[in-house]
């Protein structure tokens, strides 16, 4: 007995004592996302050990924002050195830098000679805080229509409706149809969750109304009547119309959305581009049979679509920077990227390669979201921002659900909002 627990102790202190080690000379990578896109980091990540030797630990992630950003904050608050490197949601790379969590990439940049000129503007609208460059983009998000252009030939339709009016009439039709077929089937899926995806959706649908998040010195609107009219759409899409499932409000994350519609269940799908490649791929119903547009809009609005992406940066307590930053190098190289975007249908964050012949041809549909991406809508960029997020997710959810109508969810929403801005600025 007394033997048995000698071992114990002996061998926890010795599976402690590892732990305590870190991950010696390796580096650690965090990264989430879809399935296929894990298993490209890994493939990836060989690659680079190949090349360099130098060896990568991939930490998964989830694939759901909110929990990537939670776990990272759990060992940067803590001040672990791993992870030594992240990939960060454009969202909160704000509350990052204002954290002094990210290494500043400067010094390292200009030993290694990288070019900011080779990437997006968007690199100095997102990835600086204080003047010192904290991450680089690693690809660019913009939400978009996905659409079944076999069903809308066969029902008389040459292009997909422009307005949300016209969207609702066409679902409604060819859901009318298809259930004869396929008893499951919806006119339109898209994020309702409560979850930032959530917010990205809102932002789409306010803004095409003219509305969304009205920001001015120090001063939060959300509670307009373009928000409202929106809302209250958003709402009707699930429970008047009935195009949109019932589970949307409860259920409909990015893979939800783009599982369901990869079976053949739906004839519109909101999501972002990595969509596109899995829904090209060989075990896919709907491979061939898709087509990308930008969102609708409301009569008197204009399509847009909120702005996403992913920036890598450098935890500041890692203790093997000189290596991570070798790694950052590679996944922001004009190879990685151009893999990257073939592979995984991802929009690079370096502009050389929207010019590369094989990206051109074998990637049209990028060409056809040049606009859309050049129009797209940020989200405020705040260190606050995800504070106030979770405000707004957990008021139009409750909207969404009918717990609160679109007007009151909304003065709601923008009272505490209010609340987030103030306690943050009384610091
Ligand atoms: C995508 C976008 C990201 C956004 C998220 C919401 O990952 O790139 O910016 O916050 O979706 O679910």
């Amino acid at each position: 007995m007394y033997r048995e627990s000698l071992i114990l102790i002996i061998s926890f202190f010795a599976v402690s004592f590892a732990g305590c080690r870190g991950t010696g000379d390796a580096v650690t990578f965090a990264v989430g996302g879809a399935p296929n896109e894990i298993e490209f980091w890994e493939k990836l990540v060989n690659e680079f050990t190949r090349q360099t030797g130098i060896k990568v630990i991939i930490l998964r992630q989830p694939t759901d924002t909110d929990q990537r950003r939670q776990g990272l904050v759990i060992s940067l608050k803590a001040g672990k050195s791993d992870p030594d490197v992240f990939l960060m949601d454009v969202a909160w790379v704000a509350q990052f830098g204002a954290s002094e969590w990210l290494e500043p990439l400067d010094d390292y940049i200009k030993k290694e000679n990288l070019n900011l000129d080779d990437f997006f503007n968007i690199v100095n609208l997102v990835d600086r805080y204080k003047d010192r460059l904290i991450a680089l983009p690693v690809y660019i998000d913009a939400g978009i229509l996905y659409y079944r252009k076999d069903l809308l030939k066969k029902y008389g339709y040459s292009e997909p409706p422009e307005t949300w009016g016209e969207f609702v009439d066409c679902a409604l039709k060819i859901q009318k149809s298809m259930r004869k077929i396929k008893p499951n089937f919806y006119g339109f899926l898209w994020q309702g969750a409560q979850y930032e995806g959530l917010v990205c959706n809102w932002l789409e649908f306010a803004a095409s109304n003219g509305g969304g998040i009205i920001l001015k010195e120090g001063k939060i609107k959300l509670n307009l009547p373009s928000n409202v009219k929106a809302l209250q759409f958003m709402f009707d899409l699930i429970h008047t119309y009935k195009i949109s499932p019932p589970n949307t409000f409860t259920e409909m994350k990015e893979e939800e959305v783009r599982i369901s519609f990869q079976r053949g269940d739906a004839l519109f799908e909101r999501n972002w581009p990595y969509a596109w490649a899995l829904h090209q791929s060989e075990d896919s119903y709907v491979k061939g049979k898709v087509d990308i547009a930008p969102l609708p809009h409301f009569a008197s609005g204009k399509s847009v679509s909120t702005l996403g992406g992913w920036h890598i940066g450098i935890s500041k307590y890692s203790d093997a920077k000189s290596k991570a930053f070798k790694f950052l190098k590679f996944v922001v190289s004009y190879t990685t990227q151009k893999k990257l975007a073939l592979k995984l249908g991802w929009n690079p964050g370096r502009k050389d390669v929207y010019n590369d012949q094989e990206v051109l041809e074998r990637l049209p549909h990028l060409a056809k979201l040049k606009s859309v991406f050049e129009n797209a809508l940020p989200r405020p960029n705040l260190p606050y921002y995800t504070q106030i997020s979770q405000v707004l997710q957990h008021y139009i959810n409750a909207a969404l659900s009918g717990k609160l109508t679109p007007e009151v969810a909304l003065s709601r929403a923008e009272k505490e909002a209010q609340n987030v801005i103030k306690r943050y600025e009384r610091k």
